[in-house]
């Protein structure tokens, strides 16, 4: 019996033959020290055993993989930074080993068309190089968030990322004109041309944005991009409470320049300066913070500064106006996942409840919770989108159901931008009805009715 390497050596998998003479020998990953990184994901919590890993370096390959698994029945997961954090894009500890196709070789950049103010670019593009790569265009791209150097934009399209800049710019579809994807039986479908207006029957890139890599696999995007903006403005909000920065938003919110609102607490501030070894934002401790930038043509910070003196209930403020500067402040903020994952593998729920039931929301998780596990609770203020991470819980899956029964019960969502995968299909019925669940399966058996691209993600099998 011969043993698969990987590298061009055959292996007497067939399979592995036939996708090395698609890919070529180094684009098929055997070797488990060569595929360990694809396949667990970012927060250690999610992971299982791979047949192999496929990099294809064009999307006629990509069509060729999937053909070609499609031929043999084995299931394909899709994958691009494996940044997601709901085990979305790694293989499913248990079942018949799939083969995980990475789309981090689709790297092309296509020009910037000025006049459509959009750009064609490969799914395996990283968020920051799309962002580098037209700065000195003067333009921008209206997603952003932490793991800007490694999500990739295939990868946010299928999970419709949402992230820091949400209020101004909508999550990934808003920002997306058009696709190109592989279907599960290997065809081709190209979206790219980015009309704005063109009603001639389904939108099959807003369906594929947000289907979590069941239904298509995305190999390059058409992507809307706005103007670079090169005035900012940052401030960190020392509050008394989650009420008190409610109140704040609703007065931030007038200002057009806004385009971040984060809150965080102090025991999550006291983790990340623990973990970083940052200084503190402030002489005193607060209860509650909140991270709010603007960015505009002219500089913002005047208007955001008239606000701030008009908040009576800010208790304190340090503003930020240098790029370094409001990198020190947005540290306390981005840095909460990896502090948290530096204490253990966290149980991670994000949610979202109508902004009125925030507050009483927030205090009835840490009441639920108290004793059970310790509670790290952070997030975009201004979509009621709550970041609720437990460390050390004993019974995880009790947790969960109990929290997300409560979301459930004041009319929330238990995913809100990181995705179903397979961390949370046990409770896709909280917020999808029976009728929905049955169009959206029906979808996908109409699409992928060998049921090969992703099994095991948003729905159970
Ligand atoms: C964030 O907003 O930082 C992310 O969604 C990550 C997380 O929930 O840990
Ligand atoms: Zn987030």
């Amino acid at each position: 019996m011969i043993t698969a390497l990987g590298f061009g050596i055959m292996s007497g998998d067939v399979l592995v033959e036939r996708l090395q003479k698609i890919v070529g020998a180094s684009g098929v990953l055997t070797d488990p020290a060569l595929t360990a990184s694809y396949t667990t994901d970012f927060t250690g919590g999610f992971g299982g055993p791979v047949r192999l890993v496929v990099r294809p370096g064009d999307t006629a390959e990509v069509a060729e993989v999937v053909r070609a698994c499609a031929a043999d029945g084995v299931p394909i997961i899709p994958q691009g930074g494996n940044t997601g954090l709901v085990g979305g894009g790694v293989p499913a500890p248990a079942g018949p080993a799939p083969v995980v196709l990475s789309l981090t070789r689709l790297t092309e950049i296509g020009p910037v068309d000025p006049i459509a103010r959009q750009i064609t670019v490969g799914a395996g593009v990283p968020l920051a190089t799309l962002r580098a790569a037209i700065r000195d265009q003067g333009l921008d791209f209206g997603v952003d968030l932490a793991a800007r150097d490694s999500a990739t934009i295939g990868g946010m399209i299928a999970t419709n990322a949402g992230g820091e800049r949400v209020l101004r710019h909508g999550t990934t579809r808003a920002c997306v004109a058009g696709i190109e994807a592989v279907l599960p039986d290997g065809q081709i479908i190209d979206r790219l041309a980015g009309l704005p207006k063109d009603n001639t029957g389904f939108d099959l890139t807003g369906l594929l944005a947000g289907s979590e890599g069941t239904l298509a696999v995305i190999t390059r995007a058409r992507l809307k991009l706005t103007p670079q903006l090169d005035h900012h403005v940052a401030a960190l909000l020392a509050l008394d409470s989650i009420g008190d920065a409610l109140t704040a938003l609703v007065r931030l919110r007038e200002l057009p320049s806004l385009e971040l609102a984060e809150f965080f607490f102090a025991d999550g501030l006291d983790l990340v300066r623990a973990h970083a070894s940052l200084p503190a934002p402030f002489r005193e401790t607060y209860a509650t913070y909140l991270l709010v930038e603007c960015a505009g043509r002219t500089d913002p910070s005047d208007e955001l500064m008239a606000v701030l003196e008009e908040l009576d209930t800010v208790r304190d403020a340090a503003v930020a106006m240098t790029g370094p500067d409001r990198r020190r402040l947005a540290a306390y903020r981005e840095l909460h996942t990896e502090s948290i994952n530096a204490q253990g593998v966290p149980l991670k729920l994000d949610v979202t409840v109508p902004m009125h039931e925030l507050e009483r929301f927030l205090a009835d998780v840490r009441a639920l919770v108290e004793g059970r596990a310790t509670p790290y609770l952070f997030g975009h203020l201004a979509e009621g989108n709550i970041h609720v991470n437990l460390i050390g819980a004993a019974d995880p899956e009790a947790l969960a159901d109990e929290v997300l029964h409560r979301v459930a019960a004041v009319g929330g969502s238990i995913s809100a931008e990181h995705g179903v995968g397979r961390a949370k299909t046990r409770w896709l019925g909280l917020s999808r009805s029976a009728a929905e669940i049955s169009a959206m399966r029906a979808v996908k058996s109409a699409l992928d009715p060998q049921g090969i691209l992703n099994p095991g993600v948003i729905f159970s099998d």
